[in-house]
């Protein structure tokens, strides 16, 4: 696989040309952990909640794959960064400048962090969805059609589907659900294979450099939805080869507005501007309008230079972690947590694929007899526990996994001690052994304990 451990800053290089070595730095980041503990402070690590019926728990945020905290390096940098906040590429002030050039330097942060190569650049964009939904409008007319998976989350599914394509059902193992990609490129001509690189459901890895040969030997381009991976797996878009990633920055410990697609610039300097509007131009007259190449291109409108300051701190962090610190992390919280889960009566735990090996930090179950909303509620307002439940922006994946109606789902990060994840478990093992204390009711906004006496903070 070249999907690497998150491995020491030093190879870490940027190869777009004009581009210069990544900017690295000593950071907390280094500082040693303690076992059991977490890996990373984020902002929140230590936030109380306030638990139903009186007392208060320290949060255990164990919804990460949703949307994940700020890393206090992040929050640190942007805040340095906020008196010198100007006009991206407009602005003659020294605010304006700095401002630039922190904008171009996280650029190229982000393009060695993923491993960019030579014909790679890097856009920003909202987020993961917006990234794809700009590639998607990106291929050419006639290019082909585009195959992706059925197990897909909705950014990764529904913009494709606006187009030629072939949704392929998941098989029950990943072999034969290779096996199917095979077929499906070799079908019909294709311009694209989209593809999740960690499923947002079950947390499953799916074999990347596999994927990218059946891809290229199809004569078609990959795309990488990496909004769950790359918050947990190095990626080498380079060494593996692949034609473009898309990832969130607000799952990526960057939770300031920003995403990115990085990938091959022919398809995005052909299309049609993503957003027309100031910045992505060189000339408009009255007769027409001539668009820039490269990201400008896809960039109108004043740049989100935070979003953007905040994704490459996050990247210089995680770098800085010691080789295969964070999959360690990972594996042993998500351990600790199987093993505490198969041992509840009731509770099932969802898989796609029978032969997956490796997974991410992210785990999906359900409990016989409760619906997951109750579930969710009873965690949050007893014991402080933030998970997530529903069906996860995947619903025909859902059905799959026989949890039609919805599950519950647990992600964790570097800001997740041991301490959450038995928190969850002692939880569960509670509701199952002897209920809820307080009752709850499925009202509009769904699940809510009756009574509900807990205070929101004064910001509201
Ligand atoms: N995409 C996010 C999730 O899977 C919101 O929860």
């Amino acid at each position: 696989m070249s999907i690497a451990p998150f491995a020491p800053s030093s190879r870490r290089i940027a190869v777009r040309p004009g581009g210069g070595e990544a900017r690295l730095r000593p950071t907390a980041a280094l500082r040693p952990h303690a076992p059991g503990g977490a890996l990373l402070p984020v902002v929140g690590g230590e936030l109380r909640v306030p638990l139903v019926g009186g007392g208060e728990a320290r949060y255990a945020n164990l919804d990460y794959g949703a949307t994940a905290p700020a890393l206090t390096t992040v929050a640190e940098r942007v805040t340095r960064v906020l008196p010198y906040y100007g006009s991206v590429h407009r602005g003659s002030g020294l605010p304006a400048r700095v401002s630039t050039a922190l904008y171009e330097q996280a650029r190229q942060t982000l393009a060695g962090f993923v491993g960019a190569g030579a014909d790679h650049e890097v856009v920003f964009t909202r987020n993961t969805t917006d990234a794809l939904n700009l590639l998607a409008g990106a291929i050419p007319a006639g290019a082909g059609q585009v195959v992706f998976l059925d197990s897909e989350h909705h950014a990764n599914l529904l913009p494709w589907r606006r187009r030629e394509h072939t949704a392929v059902a998941v098989a029950p193992t990943l072999t034969e659900t290779l096996a199917r990609l095979r077929a499906a490129l070799a079908e019909r001509p294709t311009a694209l294979l989209a593809i999740t690189g960690a499923s947002n459901v079950t947390g499953e890895l799916l074999p990347l450099p596999e994927l990218v040969a059946l891809a290229h030997d199809a004569g078609a381009r990959i795309a990488i939805d990496a909004a769950q991976l790359a918050p947990h797996v190095r990626v080498d878009l380079a060494a593996l080869g692949a034609d473009y990633l898309a990832l969130s920055g607000h799952k990526l410990y960057a939770p300031y507005g920003a995403g990115a697609l990085v990938g091959r610039r022919d398809w995005l300097d052909g299309a049609q501007p993503w957003l027309a509007g100031g910045g992505a131009v060189r000339e408009v007259t009255w007769e027409g309008t001539d668009w820039h190449d490269g990201p400008a291109r896809h960039e109108a409108g004043t740049p989100n230079l935070l979003g953007a300051v905040a994704i490459a701190e996050a990247c210089n962090t995680l770098d800085a972690l010691p080789a295969g610190a964070l999959e360690a992390h990972d594996r042993s919280l998500r351990d600790v947590l199987l093993a505490r889960l198969t041992r509840i009566d009731g509770v099932r735990v969802g898989q796609i694929w029978a032969d997956s090996e490796e997974a991410i930090g992210t785990v999906c179950f359900a409990v016989d007899g409760f619906e997951p909303g109750h579930v969710g509620a009873y965690l949050s307002a007893e014991h402080g526990v933030g998970v997530r439940d529903g069906r996860f922006c995947a619903h025909q994946l859902l059905s799959r996994l026989g949890f039609g109606g919805g599950a519950l789902r647990a992600s964790f990060g570097v800001g997740t001690a041991a301490a959450d994840v038995e928190r969850l478990a002692d939880a569960l093992a509670r509701l199952v052994r002897e209920g809820s204390r307080h009752a709850y009711a499925k009202g509009a906004d769904g699940w809510a304990p009756l009574g509900d006496d807990r205070a929101l903070p004064d910001l509201l």
